[in-house]
C-alpha cells in the first residue's frame, strides 16, 4: 500500500518537472520554442527568473503605462493536480534584475484540467499595466505548481520579459498637470515664506502724502497705529482741508475695534459720523500675514523720495506697489499704481502712543446713528 502510494508520488513528481510555459507577449528572456510539447526553453525552475538575468542591453519591449495589454503565453505542457490544483499568475516588478520580493501579482488563475499532459494551450489574458513609466521592468508568468513532493529547484515555474513602461499622452497631460501646480505650489510656499514679509512696529505713527494726479486729489495727514490696543487714528486734510467736504475738509477719526466702531469727525462743520467697522488687520506685508502681496525685489530704489533710506523693499499685488524701506525694522515707504496715485509715507515713530490720542472727540461720543456697518458688525453689537 504505501509503495504504491509512493509510486503515484513519484508518478506525479516525474510529471511536475515536465510542467512547461512560454511566453511571447511579451517575448520572454533567453531562448523561445514552443513548436513541440516539453520544449526546454519553456522549462525554467530557479526564482525569481528561472536563472536568466538581464543586462541593460537585453532585448525589451516596450509598453505604456496604464495601459491594458494582452498578456500572450502558452503552456507547453499542462498537469493539473485534481486535489492540489496549481495556479498561475502575471506579476510586475520594477529593476534589472528585481528580486522575488519585488514582484507584485497583477493577475491569477487556477490551471485548468486539460485530462492530457501533452496539450499546448495559449492564453491570451488582459493585465492593467501599472500606471508608473520606468526604463527597466520585468512582466512575469508563473506557474505555481502546489506539489509539496516537488524538488526540482523548487515547485515554481518562472519566465520573465524584459520591459519599460512609457508615459502615455493621458499621462504625459497629468504629469504635465501635476507639474504645473506644484510649481504653483512652490512659488506659492516660496512666497509664503519670504524672509522679507514684515509687519510695522506694534506701536507706530507716521505721516502720509497721498496724491491722485487724475481727480486732483491730495490729502496730508497723520496715522497712529496700535497693534496691541487694537487702536487707530487717522487725521486727513483733504485739499488744503479748509472746507466742511469729503474733497476739501479737515477729519479725524477713531477706529477702536474693540467696540467695533469708527468716529469721522469734520472738524470745521463740528460734526460727526459714526460708522461699523470690520476685523482688526495687521499692518503687514506679503503673503506670509494673509496680505495678498508677492514679494517682488528686496533693496530697489524707493519709489518715495522721501524717508530715512533710498532703499526699499516691494510687494505687489494686482497693479498696487507696496515698499517698506529696506531695514529690519518694517517701516512702511509707500504705495503706488500706474495711474500715477501714490501715498509716501514719512516721519515713522515706533514710540508708545498716547491712549488719549484713542479717545474720540466728545462729540462723537454722543452719536449712537450707525450711517455704515456690515450686518456681521450689527449682529456683534445690537
Ligand atoms: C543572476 O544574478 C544573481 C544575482 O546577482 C546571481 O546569483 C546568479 O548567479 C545570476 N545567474 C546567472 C545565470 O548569471
Ligand atoms: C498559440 O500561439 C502561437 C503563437 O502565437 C501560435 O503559433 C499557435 O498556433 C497557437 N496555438 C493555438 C492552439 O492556438
Ligand atoms: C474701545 O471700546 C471698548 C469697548 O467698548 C472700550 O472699553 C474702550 O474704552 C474703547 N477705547 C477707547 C480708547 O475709546
Ligand atoms: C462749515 O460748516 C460750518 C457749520 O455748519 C459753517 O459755519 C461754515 O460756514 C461751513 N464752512 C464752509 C466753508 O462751508
Ligand atoms: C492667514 O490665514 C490662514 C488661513 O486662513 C490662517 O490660518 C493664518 O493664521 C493667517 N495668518 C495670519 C498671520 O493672520
Amino acid at each position: 500500500m504505501h509503495l504504491i502510494f509512493s509510486i503515484i508520488a513519484l508518478l506525479f513528481i516525474g510529471h511536475g518537472v515536465h510542467m512547461h510555459l512560454c511566453l511571447w507577449s511579451p517575448m520572454q528572456r533567453g531562448d523561445f520554442d514552443i513548436s513541440t510539447p516539453g520544449a526546454h526553453p519553456c522549462y525554467r525552475k530557479i526564482g525569481p527568473c528561472g536563472n536568466i538575468n538581464s543586462t541593460s542591453s537585453s532585448p525589451r519591449t516596450s509598453l505604456v503605462a496604464g495601459s491594458k495589454y494582452n498578456v500572450g503565453f502558452q503552456q507547453n505542457l499542462n498537469h493539473y493536480y485534481t486535489n492540489f490544483p496549481g495556479a498561475l499568475d502575471i506579476s510586475f516588478a520594477v529593476g534589472l534584475n528585481p528580486s522575488e520580493n519585488d514582484f507584485h501579482v497583477l493577475h491569477s488563475f487556477s490551471d485548468y484540467n486539460a485530462m492530457n499532459q501533452i496539450t499546448q494551450t495559449n492564453f491570451s489574458i488582459e493585465v492593467n499595466l501599472p500606471n508608473q513609466p520606468c526604463d527597466e521592468c520585468v512582466l512575469r508568468v508563473r506557474y505555481l505548481s502546489n506539489n509539496l513532493d516537488e524538488d526540482d529547484h523548487g515547485t515554481v515555474f518562472h519566465q520573465c520579459s524584459d520591459i519599460k513602461l512609457t508615459q502615455s499622452l493621458l499621462n504625459t497631460l497629468k504629469k504635465e498637470k501635476e507639474n504645473k501646480i506644484q510649481l504653483i505650489e512652490n512659488i506659492n510656499r516660496q512666497r509664503q515664506e519670504d524672509p522679507h514679509d514684515c509687519c510695522v512696529p506694534e506701536s507706530y505713527t507716521n505721516a502720509f502724502f497721498h496724491i491722485i494726479p487724475a481727480i486732483d486729489y491730495q490729502s496730508e495727514g497723520i496715522i497712529y497705529y496700535d497693534q496691541k490696543a487694537r487702536q487707530m487714528r487717522v487725521t486727513a486734510s483733504v485739499n488744503g482741508g479748509r472746507g466742511n467736504t469729503t474733497v476739501d475738509g479737515l477729519f479725524d477719526m477713531w477706529m477702536n475695534f474693540t467696540s467695533g466702531m469708527q468716529y469721522y469727525y469734520n472738524h470745521h462743520s463740528g460734526t460727526c459720523d459714526l460708522y461699523g467697522l470690520d476685523f482688526w488687520n495687521d499692518w503687514c506685508f506679503g503673503n506670509k500675514y494673509n496680505q495678498s502681496e508677492d514679494f517682488v525685489a528686496a533693496d530697489v530704489t524707493c519709489k518715495s523720495p522721501f524717508g530715512p533710506s533710498q532703499r526699499c523693499n516691494q510687494w505687489q499685488n494686482g497693479e498696487f506697489i507696496f515698499e517698506t524701506f529696506a531695514s529690519s525694522e518694517c517701516l512702511p515707504s509707500s504705495i503706488t499704481r500706474p495711474s500715477g496715485e501714490k501715498i509716501n509715507y514719512i516721519q515713522g515713530k515706533t514710540d508708545p502712543i498716547s491712549p488719549s490720542i484713542f479717545v474720540p472727540n466728545p462729540i462723537c461720543l454722543k452719536q449712537k446713528k450707525v450711517k455704515h456697518a456690515s450686518p456681521r458688525w450689527m449682529r456683534f453689537h445690537f
